[in-house]
């Protein structure tokens, strides 16, 4: 669903992306782990056609929908009509599909996007990037500011939509516990490179992976 060979972007005279090369199958749910900076949004906006490679490709094999960073909702509009605009471009309309995997949308439906909690924001901006009923979703930071309960209800919905429907996700976290409760396999994105990639369950025995991810800081 995501095919990324030797990625170079550049803002400016800086890169941003060196050489990244990257896959997620159908059906797969994977992992880009990285520290501040290492690139995970600039790759994310890259696959969602917002950034242009300077050079490389990126092959993408079926609607694409992105979960941005900090959610970027509007916050004056409604929740239903946060949800509208996602399936604006698609032309889907209808939202039920998008209620019947997160109930608690149709309950929020009429209330300013701005005035709700941060988890509530976050399962908006999830809904959103679902009306436009995607193959592959890529979900920029979920636990950014959430607390760990609520990141969990959110990662189970990720997984159902995942498991049920077949959606291939591409999870970027910092909480690296997290992505590889949730994933199968996982990158790790550090100054624009991919220094590490595999399934977890190696990954989280790979020592210098560990210490850096895994260390006490992360929960
Ligand atoms: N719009 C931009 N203009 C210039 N530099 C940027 C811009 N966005 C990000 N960068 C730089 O590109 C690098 C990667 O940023 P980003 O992709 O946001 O990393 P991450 O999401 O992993 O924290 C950083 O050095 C960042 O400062
Ligand atoms: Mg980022």
């Amino acid at each position: 669903m995501i095919d990324v060979a030797d990625l170079v972007v550049e803002y400016g005279t800086a890169t941003a992306l060196d050489r990244v090369t990257l896959a997620v199958d159908k059906g797969e749910m994977v992992a880009l782990l990285g520290p501040n900076g290492a690139g995970k949004s600039t790759l994310a906006n890259t696959l969602a056609g917002l950034l242009a490679p300077a050079s490389g490709t990126v092959r993408i094999g079926g609607r694409l929908a992105l979960v941005p960073e900090g959610r970027q909702l509007f916050p004056d509009m409604s929740v239903a009509d946060n949800l509208a605009l996602g399936g604006w471009r698609s032309g889907q309309r209808d939202p039920a599909p998008v209620y019947e995997l997160l109930p608690r949308l149709a309950d929020l439906a009429g209330r300013r996007a701005g005035v709700l909690s941060g988890g509530e924001q976050q399962m908006v901006a999830v809904g959103r990037a679902l009306m436009s009923r995607p193959q592959v979703l890529v979900v920029d930071e979920l636990s950014l500011g959430l607390a760990p309960n609520i990141t969990a209800d959110l990662a189970a919905h990720l997984t159902r939509l995942n498991r049920e429907q077949g959606v291939a996700v591409l999870l970027i976290e910092q909480n690296a516990r997290l992505a590889f409760e949730l994933c199968s396999r996982a990158y790790v994105l550090e100054s624009g490179q991919v220094q590490a990639e595999g399934p977890c369950a190696e990954l989280a025995g790979d020592p210098r992976v560990a210490s850096a991810y895994l260390g006490g800081a992360i929960t």
